[in-house]
């Protein structure tokens, strides 16, 4: 089966730093389609180039998170560009099949877990690492089954896992297109899509050796306040800037 890795992106300093290091870690996992799609209304160039150089698969697209969301002090982010993503792979019938794994372009991947996720039938969770105050999201398992979630926050969630800790073949999607689709729900993504799609507990396999390994983190970089300047970014550009001076 092939990987679809789905990146939602959105310019900030640490963009290009973020998407280098995704990037070089993609590098080594054989057989997969990125989907690199930013939260802007134009494919930037920078990024453009970066997949050019990468030697990945790529599908670059843009997907801008809707003008009602800007003004909201909590925003629903990525869902505009892992929607983009889901209705692309309904749509191309032709996609060999494969599983589909929603990849931020800040979390930090073991190249085991990618191996892993290409088993999954129809559904499969694992452990998360630096999630909330406990230090990490998973599911539960008893006698080879998901029956529950550890996690820092459950809210009114069937299914308390982060974006990071599910994968899910595309078969599994096309039984019932209608209901594929995650909500602008902050808090509530993840759920609202799980909920959409999977149909009964034991269609969970957990994986990552049982949910006793964990093979990706929540890494965050600290947010800088300073203005983005990697529209220009890497090293051919600080010439490009210094010429100007
Ligand atoms: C957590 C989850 O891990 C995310 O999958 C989830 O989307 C997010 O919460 C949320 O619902 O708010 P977190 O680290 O808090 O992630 O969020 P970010 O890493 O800032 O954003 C998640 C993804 O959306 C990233 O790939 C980021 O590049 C992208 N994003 C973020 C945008 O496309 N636009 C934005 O304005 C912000
Ligand atoms: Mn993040």
């Amino acid at each position: 089966p092939v990987l679809y890795i789905v990146t939602p992106t959105f310019a900030r300093r640490e963009q290009f730093p973020e998407l280098t290091r995704l990037s070089q870690t993609l590098f080594h996992v054989p057989h997969m389609i990125w989907l690199l799609i930013e939260d802007t209304s134009e494919c930037s160039p920078i990024l453009s180039s970066l997949l050019e150089r990468c030697q990945i698969p790529y599908v670059h697209m843009v997907a801008p998170m809707p003008a009602q969301f800007l003004v909201t002090a909590k925003k629903p982010r990525g869902v505009s560009q892992r929607n983009a993503a889901l209705q692309w792979i309904l749509t191309h019938p032709e996609l060999p099949e494969g599983v589909l794994y929603f990849a931020d372009d800040d979390n930090t991947f073991d190249l085991r877990l990618f191996k892993d996720i290409r088993k999954t039938q129809k559904v499969s969770m694992f452990p998360i690492g630096l999630m909330g105050e406990t230090g990490i999201n998973s599911p539960v398992v008893r006698n080879g089954q998901v029956v529950g979630f550890i996690s820092d926050w459950f809210g009114k969630r069937k299914f308390p896992v982060d974006m990071g800790e599910f994968a899910v073949n595309i078969r599994y999607l096309t039984y019932n297109p209608a209901k594929v689709a995650m909500p602008f729900m902050v808090g509530y993504e993840e759920d609202g899509f799980l909920r959409g799609i999977v149909k009964k507990w034991s269609d969970i396999e957990p994986l990552a050796e049982g949910c006793t390994k964990v093979w990706v983190w929540h890494t965050t970089a600290e947010e800088s306040l300073l203005p983005v300047i990697n529209s220009r970014g890497g090293d051919s550009n600080l010439r490009d800037l210094l010429s100007e001076l």
